[in-house]
């Protein structure tokens, strides 16, 4: 029989953060785009240090809410790498499996007198919660999955769990999660929430702050309710938040692409020690990947496996034929069909791809350019600057940027006609035009011709990004 309940406690091989790091930036950088989540959930892990949180009751019940692959299993396995080194570090209850009642006994074993109940030993226990802690921590983290299949039984046995912190199993004796964190997962309004979610939503986090802001209180309000149709009054009262995890946009998808490929160069190194390589995923193919591994739909679901099986796979046959020197760089680049990835070694002296955008600011608003520079600086992006039209045309050719941020009145010129000229000597360049005024009917005409969009000042640094990474990520898409 396989053990039903997945008890994930296991290796704790690596080291769990310091302690006196900041917990919210360590759990920022390995969930992604998802700050409320994370601002909810860390305040009840620090009660929980400082010996404040409640007795008789879980130290915090979360639901987690929100569209497939955004992050809400990733949240329990990123709290359980920072607290106890290892993800996994959790007891997980995939409810999914206890859909009937007879079931339900599996995780709590028979009670005595039925037959074979000496066999059934129950899958929850409290040795599985303190299996699941560390040195470091004595907080358990326990994760229901899916927790709208459980049979009423199961959801009966939880609000028990969520109202005294106790879950009495088949032979009478109880377990305590008064050193737990409960997290439930659903996909409760998930459906719903997709048609909300406008198909290019995942890519088009350019979307202005008003309506973004709404499209999360609709998510949100969808989430609610939902639950309140599927859940008692009491079940939804004793949880202390409902948590509803936004659609990635392309910033995140972005992120976490780089995230995955350090892991991957990372893991390179510590596998192979003195053997080890340099692996150089340019830019372009990192938007491919992208493309072939994110959907508004699973959100980044299928990232993982994508670029295991466009990276991680061919490089491991490249060494296992011992076809990279040590030392030495190996490159995935996209074939020109644009149909995959091809991986080669870079021979010395030719020039490493830039594995992020290079981005033109032509403009003479010196404040504008250094914030832009900062916030591009920390996505890994390199900005080249300029000040009139002459200086832009000849960095462009020399640099060869991928996206121009052009400002539309220039000392020696204007914006439209220097992007038709950076368009016309770089075909593949996108560009964003900007303006403090309106455009004239001539020049607007243009912009749409050569789908230059036009961006009225003021406006937020991140949108600027945002916009140029979904352009980049949708050039992907239309060259497909
Ligand atoms: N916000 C995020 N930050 C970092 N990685 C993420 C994020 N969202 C998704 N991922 C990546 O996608 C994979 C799937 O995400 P996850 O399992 O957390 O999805 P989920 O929200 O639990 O979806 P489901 O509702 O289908 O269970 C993760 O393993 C991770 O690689
Ligand atoms: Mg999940």
């Amino acid at each position: 029989m396989t053990d039903r309940l997945k008890n994930l406690s296991g290796t704790k091989s690596r080291k769990p953060v310091d302690a006196s790091q900041d917990l919210t930036s360590i759990l920022s950088s390995k969930v992604v785009g998802q700050p409320n989540v994370i601002n909810v959930i860390v305040p009840y892990i620090e009660m929980f240090q400082a010996g404040l949180a409640p007795d008789n009751r879980p130290a915090g019940v979360f639901l987690l809410l929100g569209p497939t692959g955004t992050g809400k299993t990733r949240t329990v396995e990123a709290i359980a790498e920072a607290l106890h080194g290892s993800a996994k570090n959790i007891v997980k209850v995939d409810c999914g499996e206890f859909q009937m009642e007879h079931e339900v006994a599996k995780l709590i074993g028979a009670p005595p007198g039925y037959l074979g109940h000496r066999e059934t030993t129950p899958m929850l226990t409290q040795q599985k919660l303190t299996a699941v802690t560390s040195d470091q921590s004595a907080l358990s983290l326990v994760l229901f999955d899916e927790i709208e299949k459980a049979a009423p039984s199961l959801t009966r046995l939880l609000l028990g769990v969520l109202d005294r912190g106790v879950l009495r199993l088949g032979d009478n004796t109880t377990v305590n999660f008064d050193k737990s964190l409960v997290f439930l997962t659903s996909n409760l309004g998930a459906k719903e929430m997709m048609r909300e979610i406008s198909p290019e939503f995942g890519f088009q986090s350019a979307t202005p702050g008003k309506a973004a802001e709404d499209l999360t209180q609709k998510l949100q309000g969808i989430a609610l309710m939902s639950v309140r149709k599927k859940f008692s009054p009491e079940f939804v009262n004793r949880i202390d938040h409902v948590i509803t995890y936004q659609p990635l946009d392309a910033q995140s998808f972005a992120a976490i692409t780089d995230h995955e490929i350090d892991h991957l160069q990372n893991h390179v190194n510590s596998r192979l020690g003195g053997r080890c390589f340099t692996v150089e995923v340019p830019f372009e193919t990192r938007q491919w990947l992208i493309e072939h591994g994110t959907s508004p739909e699973y959100g980044a679901r299928e990232l993982k496996r994508t670029i295991h099986k466009y990276l991680t796979q061919p490089l491991a046959t490249l060494v296992a034929k011992n076809q990279i020197e040590p030392g030495s760089r190996a490159r995935a680049d996209v074939t020109p069909d644009g149909l995959k990835l091809i991986w080669r070694v870079v021979s010395q002296g030719e020039e490493t791809a830039p594995s992020h955008p290079t981005v033109l600011l032509v403009d003479d608003n010196r404040d504008l350019l250094q914030f832009l520079e900062r916030l591009m600086a920390e996505s890994g992006w390199e900005l080249i600057a300029a000040e009139n039209a002459a200086e832009a045309r000849k960095l462009a050719a020399k640099r060869k940027p991928n996206a121009a941020l052009l400002d539309y009145m220039l000392p020696d010129g204007n914006g439209v006609e220097l992007a038709q000229q950076l368009r016309q000597k770089l075909p593949a360049i996108e560009v964003i035009l900007m303006t403090g005024s309106v455009l004239g009917p001539e020049e607007e005409a243009i912009c749409e011709e050569y789908d230059f969009p036009v961006l009225r000042k003021p406006f937020l640094a991140s949108d600027v990004m945002n916009q140029i990474r979904a352009r980049l990520a949708s050039k992907t898409n239309r060259a497909r």
